[in-house]
C-alpha cells in the first residue's frame, strides 16, 4: 500500500505551493467514485473542477486513448492529423462557429480569444480598439491576459502590472456595460453561467442586450464557456439559455475527456483575420487528446444524453431545496444542470471537510458557497447519497 504521508511529504518538499490540498491522497477512480490510498471511497461532486464529466475510467474514452497512443501520439501542428480535423468538424457543426483554434487549457483559450479579437480589430481598421470589458466576479484564468480581465484583487495584485485596457462592468447590469462601451472597446467577455464567481446565470435580457450593444458599437462578444459549456448546464452550450450567440467562445475543462485540451471557437469574420504565425501551441489538439475529445463530444451529444442530465438536474434541485428547508445556514440554492451553488451565511470550509469525512467531495466558489459539479452521468442513488452526506455535513455547522 502507498503511504499517504510519504506522498504528502514529497509534495511539501518538491512542489510549489499554489494550492491548498486535501488531507488524503487519491489513488484511483471508477465511475463517479474516487478512492484514496487508505481505500476510502468518495462520491465525487467535483469532477476535477468540471473536467471528468463522464466520471473515471469511462470505457470508450480509455479505449480511444490507448488505441490512439499506440497508433500516433504527438507530432505537432506542423502536420495534419486525423483526430484533430474530425474533432474540429464536430465542434463547428454543433455550434455557431465556423472555425476552431485548439490549445491546452481554459486560460489559453481565453488568451487566444483576446489575441484573435485584437487581430480582428486591427484588420478592420481599429488600431485603437484594444480594450476589453469583463464582468464583476468573472473568472477567466491566471495568465497575464486572462488575469487582467479576472477582477479579483488577491489574484491580480501580486502580479501587477497586467495587460492594460481592462474595463470592469457589473454582471447582469446592461447599463454598466453601455457606460463603458466606446470606440476603444475591442470585445466584451461574459460567462453565460459564472462558476468560480459563485454560480450566477446571465439573464437572457442581459445577454441579448450585450449582443445588440456590441453590434452597435462594432465590438466583438466573447462567451467564456470553459466551466459552463459542453453539457454542464444541461444543454450543449450554456448560452443556449440566452437565445444569442457570440463571435468567439472559449472551451476547455471536460473537452478532452479528462486530458488537457482547450478550444477557441469563432466566426469566419474573426478567423479570416488570422494568418499562419499569428498564434500557436506545440501540444494543442494532439492526436491522443483529440481522440478522447471526440468520444467525449459524441457521448454528450448522443440522443437522450442531455435529456437525462436535465432529468437528473430536476431531481438534484428538489433534493437541494429540501436541504435548504432543513438547514438555516443555507441562504440560497441556485444553478442548472450539473452546476449548483449552495450559498451559506458563513464560510463553508467546515462543511466541505465534514462532507469529505462523510465520503462526499464538493468544491467551494468563494468563501460562502458550496459548489457542486457532479459527473453528468450521476443517477438518483448518487444524488440521494450526496444529499444524505451534505445533510450530515450541514448539521455539523
Ligand atoms: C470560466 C473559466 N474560464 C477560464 C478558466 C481557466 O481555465 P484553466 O484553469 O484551464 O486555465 C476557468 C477555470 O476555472 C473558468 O472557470
Amino acid at each position: 500500500m502507498v503511504d499517504a504521508q510519504q506522498i504528502k511529504d514529497l509534495d511539501a518538499k518538491y512542489i510549489v505551493h499554489t494550492y491548498g490540498r486535501s488531507a488524503f491522497v487519491l489513488e484511483r477512480g471508477e465511475g463517479c467514485y474516487l478512492y484514496d490510498t487508505e481505500g476510502k471511497r468518495y462520491l465525487d461532486f467535483t469532477t476535477g473542477i468540471a473536467v471528468s464529466a463522464l466520471g473515471y475510467g469511462y470505457p470508450a474514452i480509455v479505449q480511444a486513448i490507448s488505441e490512439q497512443a499506440a497508433k500516433l501520439s504527438h507530432v505537432s501542428n506542423l502536420f495534419h492529423t486525423i483526430p484533430q480535423a474530425q474533432l474540429a468538424q464536430l465542434l463547428v457543426q454543433s455550434s455557431f462557429a465556423d472555425k476552431v483554434f485548439f490549445c491546452n487549457s481554459g486560460a489559453e483559450s481565453v488568451e487566444a480569444a483576446i489575441k484573435f479579437a485584437r487581430k480582428w480589430a486591427k484588420k478592420n481598421g481599429g488600431d485603437n480598439r484594444t480594450e476589453f470589458i469583463s464582468m464583476s466576479n468573472a473568472f477567466h484564468g491566471r495568465t497575464m491576459g486572462s488575469l487582467a480581465i479576472t477582477p479579483r484583487a488577491a489574484y491580480q495584485e501580486p502580479f501587477m502590472p497586467l495587460m492594460p485596457g481592462a474595463r470592469l462592468a457589473t454582471f447582469n447590469d446592461l447599463d454598466s456595460v453601455k457606460a463603458l462601451l466606446d470606440e476603444r472597446v475591442c470585445a466584451v467577455i461574459l460567462e453565460p453561467m459564472q462558476g468560480e464567481g459563485g454560480i450566477h446565470a446571465a439573464t437572457p435580457e442581459f445577454a441579448r442586450g450585450l449582443r445588440e450593444a456590441c453590434d452597435a458599437n462594432g465590438s466583438l462578444l466573447i462567451f467564456d464557456e470553459v466551466q459552463c459549456g459542453l453539457g454542464r448546464t444541461g444543454t450543449l452550450w450554456a448560452h443556449e439559455a440566452t437565445g444569442v450567440t457570440p463571435d468567439i467562445m472559449t472551451l476547455a475543462k471536460p473537452l478532452g475527456g479528462g486530458l488537457p485540451m482547450g478550444a477557441t471557437l469563432m466566426t469566419e469574420a474573426v478567423a479570416s483575420s488570422i494568418v499562419p504565425g499569428d498564434h500557436g501551441s506545440t501540444f494543442a489538439g494532439n492526436p491522443i487528446v483529440a481522440a478522447a475529445a471526440q468520444v467525449f463530444f459524441k457521448t454528450i451529444t448522443a440522443p437522450g444524453f442531455l435529456e437525462q442530465v436535465r432529468k437528473m438536474a430536476g431531481y438534484l434541485e428538489t433534493a437541494l431545496l429540501g436541504l435548504k428547508s432543513k438547514h438555516a445556514a443555507i441562504k440560497d440554492v441556485r444553478g442548472r444542470g450539473m452546476i449548483w451553488g449552495i450559498e451559506c451565511n458563513a464560510p463553508v470550509a467546515p462543511v466541505m471537510a465534514a462532507a469529505a469525512e462523510q465520503g462526499l467531495l464538493v468544491l467551494n466558489a468563494g468563501a460562502n458557497v458550496v459548489r457542486l459539479l457532479p459527473p453528468l452521468i450521476i443517477n438518483q442513488a448518487h444524488v440521494d447519497e450526496a444529499v444524505a452526506a451534505m445533510d450530515k455535513a450541514f448539521g455539523a455547522l
